[in-house]
């Protein structure tokens, strides 16, 4: 059989607002997707366990670090996690314990997929990508190093378990 004819395995980033930590890790992870060649084969998608933010762009400050480094942010638009979700997504990734903790209170029993935090596929000490929000420039660029770091990991674990 040909992978070709398998779904797409499904990945969706989780943060507090939707505009700062999970778009950017939404677009750099498709970036390295794109790179390998597996945009077919691995869809990638964020949201917000809050509903602050629904509609709006990411913030600026997130959208300037990204594109510095080559990753664009501007056309993503935050929506809140919804129950359905459980439903479609293969990977839900956490980017800290208090939206893992929210995730978990959502989980259906019937979830087969994974649910953890992002940076356990990250080779770093750090376990959570703290959010930027309220502090300065430089906040932004370590979320950038942090997810940076996790991607390949991520994309390695699931090119071994799904043959993607
Ligand atoms: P994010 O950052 O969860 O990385 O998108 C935040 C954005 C907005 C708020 C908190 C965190 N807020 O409180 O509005």
């Amino acid at each position: 059989m040909s992978h070709t004819t398998q779904p797409p395995v499904k990945v969706l980033f989780v943060c507090l607002g939707n505009i700062c930590r999970s778009p950017t890790a939404h677009a750099v992870f498709e970036h390295c997707v794109a790179a390998q060649g597996l945009s077919e084969r691995i869809q990638v998608d964020s949201c917000g366990t809050g509903d602050w933010h629904i509609g709006r762009a990411p913030d600026r400050r997130a959208i300037a670090a990204a594109a510095t480094r080559g990753y664009q942010l501007q056309h993503l638009r935050a929506r809140q996690v919804a129950p359905g979700d459980f439903d479609q997504f293969d990977y839900i990734l956490a980017m800290d314990n208090s939206n893992l903790k929210d995730l978990q209170a959502m989980r259906p029993a019937g979830f087969t997929g994974h649910l953890g935090l992002f940076l356990a596929f990250g080779g770093d000490a750090e376990r959570e990508v703290p959010d930027p929000y309220y502090g300065g420039d430089e906040g932004f660029d370590h979320v950038l190093d942090l997810i940076e770091a996790a991607s390949g990991g991520l994309l390695a674990e699931i090119r071994g378990a799904h043959q993607r």
